[in-house]
């Protein structure tokens, strides 16, 4: 395959490019990514003098240089978007041009290269929320309901790519993923800023009462999924990736982190709430098992012990980003 990978110097593509490359020596890919705040070029470093890798910096709004990525490549995952909700609540303008309007640049280009498939990177959040105490969980036809402008702005644009598949017989999939952690993942986002925290000896800032409820899935088995819908997964469809069976809250994933780290005490902080905070996310994968054979590997505590042992040994990756993480929490959590 010739992959175009958008958005790979990101969290989940920079993942799943490094998985890529080694169990697929012969293709190629093609990272096309903004580098905006999220995007960080440090995460690639390992694999960017591949022979078959290839990095462009470049804007998935624009046109001409979507044009010329695409044209080189058959196959397109498309990570490339803003993904932070508490960003999206105070500015959600750059939410719509980038995760909108970029897809709808990008699916352009697809139809016009014929590309064979079209790999879209969505979210639970498009869903909306659960409530607490239930056994209700997301499925492949749950109603969208999004609460916040980050995914308000990825439901419009799996609409986008549906109506292409649909329009232009576009040969698209979409997966619809719970919330990741992993190596790599930017200490803005809840597993590694409470992780990162607690390795400084600091308390962790939890939202509201902190019984927020997610479904948390290691980023390696997200990304074998979206390895098992692009070589199993049938054009048009639409697959639901979760991680859990079981809830586990906020408050529950601190206490387990303190645990790995053997720290006594509670070191929680509680802060103000986010604005229209969804309560709880749970994922039926049950389509993705029974038809596509995917799983995830290992348990929540397998997984989220490797992935602090990854913080613990990979400061010089997250130690330049914390500070920057810290100074946007510290003009919003007043
Ligand atoms: P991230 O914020 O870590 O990375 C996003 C990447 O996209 C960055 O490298 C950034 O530079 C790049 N980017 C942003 N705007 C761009 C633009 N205009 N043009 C080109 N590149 C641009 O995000 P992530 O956590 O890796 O998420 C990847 C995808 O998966 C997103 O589409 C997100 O909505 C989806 N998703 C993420 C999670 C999660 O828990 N992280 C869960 C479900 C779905
Ligand atoms: O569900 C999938 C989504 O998961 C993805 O689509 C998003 O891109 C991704 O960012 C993530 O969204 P969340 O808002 O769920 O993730 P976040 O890490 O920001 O927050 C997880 C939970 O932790 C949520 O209930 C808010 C809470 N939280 C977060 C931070 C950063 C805290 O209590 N304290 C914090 O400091």
């Amino acid at each position: 395959m010739n992959l175009l990978v958008t958005g790979g110097a990101g969290f989940i593509g920079n993942n799943f490019i490094r998985y890529w490359l080694n169990k697929y020596p012969k293709d190629k890919i093609l990272n096309f990514d903004k580098l905006t705040y999220a995007g960080h070029i440090s995460s690639t470093r390992d694999f960017s003098q591949n022979n078959n890798y290839e990095f462009i910096k470049g804007d998935v709004c624009d046109a001409k240089a979507v044009d010329e990525a695409v044209k080189k490549t058959d196959t397109i995952v498309h990570f490339a978007a803003e993904s932070h909700v508490d960003r999206s609540i105070l500015d959600p303008l750059v939410f719509v041009h980038t995760n909108v309007m970029g897809t709808q640049v990008l699916l352009e280009a697809a139809v016009k290269y014929k590309i064979n498939r079209f790999h879209h990177v969505s979210t639970d959040e498009v869903f909306g929320e659960l409530k607490l105490g239930t056994n209700k969980k997301f499925n492949e036809t749950t109603q969208y309901d999004p609460k916040s402008p980050y995914s308000a702005s990825k439901a419009a644009s799996d609409h986008l790519v549906r109506a292409y598949g649909k329009t232009y017989s576009l040969p698209i999939t979409i997966s619809n993923c719970s919330n990741n952690y992993g190596p790599f993942q930017d200490p803005e986002k809840f597993i590694p800023r409470a992780v990162t925290n607690l390795i400084d000896g600091k308390s962790v800032p939890i939202y509201g009462d902190g019984k927020y409820t997610r479904d948390w899935l290691y980023v390696e088995d997200h990304v074998r999924a979206i390895e098992t819908i692009l070589t199993k997964g049938k054009a048009g469809e639409t697959y639901l990736i979760g991680g859990l069976t079981e809830d586990i809250n906020n408050l529950e994933v601190v206490r387990m982190i303190l645990k790995i780290l053997n720290i006594n005490g509670s070191y929680i902080k509680y802060v103000k709430d986010r604005a229209a905070h969804d309560r709880r996310y749970a994922v039926d994968w049950r389509k993705i098992h029974s038809k596509l054979k995917w799983k995830p590997m290992y348990g929540f505590d397998t997984w989220l012990e490797k992935t602090v042992e990854w913080y613990k040994n990979n400061e010089w990756w997250w130690r330049p980003l914390k500070k920057k993480a810290e100074v946007f929490y510290r003009n919003t959590e007043k």
